[in-house]
C-alpha cells in the first residue's frame, strides 16, 4: 500500500493535493466534494484586506470615528462585487470545520501591515487550521525600492504572526530580485510555509472600444516549470515548507514539484476544468508512478530531485542555462 500523506506546516495531510484559493472553495458544499475525492486540505477563497478594513471603518463610522483609506481608492472598490464579507467568511470557516475532516486554511488577500491584521485572530477563533497570506502587491512607484518591498512583506507577517498562534503561509509572486532572501526573511519573521508562485495576472486591451479588459486566463500546464524550479533551488536551503501552485494539471506534475522539494501540490485551474473527481485521477497516476518505482510513499520523493546536495547552486545553475542555449541548434 503506497502511502500518499505529507505534512504541511506542521499539518498532517492524507494527501498532498491540496485545493487552491479561487471560488472553487467558497462553500461547504464544495469543500465536501474535495474530501470526497481525496484532497489532503482545501485553501478557502481569500477574503481581501480592503473589504476587513472597509467593515470596520464602517464600523468606526457608526461610531462617529473617521476613515482609514482615500475616496479614491474607495471608488476603486466600490463597483467589484464582494459576495462574502468578513463575517460570512468568518461563518464560512466555522461551518467548513464542523463539515469536513481535512484541515481548513484560510487565505487574506493582503498589500499592507494595516489594522486588519486584527482580523487574523478572528479567523483563528473560527477554527482555521492555518493562514494563507496571499501578498498580491503591484509596486508601480519607481521611488520604492525593492529593499521597501519586502519590507513590507515581513512587516505583515510579523503583524500577522504577533496576532495568531496557528501557522502562516505566505503566497508570492515569482517577480522578485531576491527570493532566497526575501522567503528566508518570510521564513524568520515567523512563517511555517511559503506557496510560490500567485499568477501574474496581466490584462489586454480591447481595441475596438479602447478599453481595458481584465480576464482571468486559467493557467497552462507548462507554467509548473516555473515554482517547480524555485523550489528545487530552495528546499533545504531555507528552513519552511514549500506548497506548489501554477501549473499543476495532472499526477504527474504533482510528483515533480515534490520531487523539487515541495511538500504540497495546490490545484486550482485543472479543477475549474475536469471537476472535483479529477483530484481522485491525480492521485491514482502519483500511486501508480510510485509503485512501478517501488517506492513506498511521498515522503520518499520529497526533494530527491532538488538542488540540496548541490554545493555551488548559482554555478549550476549558470552552467544549465550556458547548456541549454549553446545546445539548441
Ligand atoms: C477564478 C480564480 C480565482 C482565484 N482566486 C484566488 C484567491 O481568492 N486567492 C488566491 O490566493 N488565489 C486565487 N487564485 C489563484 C489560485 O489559487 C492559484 O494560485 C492559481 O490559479 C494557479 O494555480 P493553477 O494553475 O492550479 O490554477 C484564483 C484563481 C482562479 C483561476
Amino acid at each position: 500500500m503506497t502511502d500518499l500523506s505529507t505534512t504541511y506546516l506542521g499539518l498532517s495531510l492524507r494527501s498532498p493535493l491540496v485545493v487552491s484559493s479561487s471560488s472553487l472553495t467558497d462553500s461547504v458544499e464544495k469543500l465536501k466534494s474535495y474530501e470526497e475525492n481525496g484532497a489532503g486540505a482545501v485553501v478557502l477563497k481569500s477574503i481581501f484586506e480592503e473589504q476587513i478594513i472597509k467593515e470596520s471603518e464602517d464600523f468606526d463610522a457608526t461610531l462617529g470615528r473617521g476613515a482609514q483609506s482615500s475616496p479614491e481608492a474607495d471608488s476603486y472598490f466600490a463597483n467589484i462585487p464582494m459576495e462574502i464579507g468578513p463575517q460570512e467568511y468568518v461563518r464560512l470557516v466555522e461551518s467548513a470545520k464542523k463539515s469536513i475532516h481535512i484541515p481548513v486554511f484560510a487565505s487574506i488577500n493582503c498589500v499592507s501591515a494595516k489594522s486588519w491584521t486584527g482580523y487574523a485572530k478572528q479567523l483563528e477563533n473560527a477554527g482555521a487550521d492555518a493562514l494563507e497570506l496571499n501578498l498580491y502587491y503591484l509596486p508601480t512607484d519607481p521611488l520604492k525600492t525593492s529593499a521597501d518591498i519586502e519590507k513590507n512583506y515581513i512587516d505583515i507577517v510579523q503583524q500577522v504572526r504577533s496576532q495568531v498562534k496557528i501557522p502562516i503561509a505566505v503566497k508570492l509572486g515569482p517577480f522578485l530580485t531576491a527570493i532566497p532572501h526575501t522567503v528566508a526573511q518570510i521564513a524568520k519573521a515567523g512563517a511555517q510555509g511559503v506557496v510560490l508562485f500567485n499568477r501574474f495576472y496581466q490584462p489586454n486591451l480591447d481595441l475596438d472600444e479602447l478599453k481595458i479588459v481584465a480576464r482571468l486566463q486559467l493557467s497552462r500546464p507548462e507554467e509548473v516549470l516555473l515554482p517547480m524550479r524555485w523550489i528545487a533551488i530552495l528546499n533545504g536551503r531555507i528552513d519552511i515548507d514549500f506548497a506548489a501552485t501554477t501549473g499543476i494539471h495532472d499526477g504527474i506534475s504533482a510528483l515533480k514539484v515534490i520531487l523539487a522539494g515541495a511538500s504540497v501540490a495546490q490545484v486550482a485551474s485543472a479543477i475549474y476544468k475536469h471537476k472535483a473527481p479529477h483530484l481522485k485521477v491525480m492521485l491514482r497516476d502519483m500511486e501508480t508512478w510510485l509503485r512501478e518505482k517501488e517506492y513506498a510513499s511521498v515522503a520518499d520523493i520529497r526533494g530527491i530531485l532538488s538542488q540540496k546536495t548541490c554545493e555551488d547552486p548559482e554555478g549550476f545553475e549558470r552552467a544549465q542555462y550556458i547548456k541549454v542555449l549553446v545546445g539548441h541548434g
